[in-house]
């Protein structure tokens, strides 16, 4: 089972952007929980951080039929961008969209998602949690739907 985690700008500055509001842990301290939870489940991760949309978008394109689920952070795209919205209904790979804050709880224009319509589910506001409740989500979300089809 491969799942990629596909991770929006400044989330490479994760342990030093706002600590007090995202935390100590390094994007690549999260990776690593993240990995080692994934070989306990049996998938395998593809990890990726752009602070760029149209990388983004074209790492999004990449994933048609090569990844089975996803976690994606799109981090402020989230709120704002349509093509990022486009590239993952083109992409048609099942995700769960993770955010380190609650961004139901913040300012007006974070209360908006432009992709949790078509997320299997969202995991908001747990830190660098989110991302380990997310793989597990994706995951017993993809083996109901694997047992589902046999
Ligand atoms: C974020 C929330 C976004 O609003 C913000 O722009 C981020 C991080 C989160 O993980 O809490 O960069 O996606």
């Amino acid at each position: 089972m491969h799942i990629a985690v596909v991770n929006g700008p400044n989330l490479n500055l994760l342990g030093v952007r706002e600590p007090g509001r995202y935390g100590k842990l390094t994007l690549d301290a999260i990776e690593a929980s993240v990995r080692a939870r994934a070989r306990e489940l049996g998938a395998e991760i593809s990890w990726l951080q752009s602070n760029h949309e149209g990388e983004l978008v074209e790492a999004i394109q990449a994933l048609r039929a090569r990844a089975d689920g996803a976690l994606v952070n799109a981090a402020a795209y989230t709120h704002t961008s349509i093509a990022i919205r486009d590239a993952v209904l083109a992409a048609a790979v099942p995700f769960v969209e993770v955010h380190l804050t609650n961004i139901w709880g913040r300012e007006e224009e974070r209360r908006k998602s432009l992709l949790a319509d078509l997320a299997v589910g969202v995991v908001a506001g747990f830190g660098a949690q989110s991302y380990l409740l997310g793989l597990e989500g994706i995951v017993a979300w993809l083996k109901t739907q694997q047992s589902a089809g046999d």
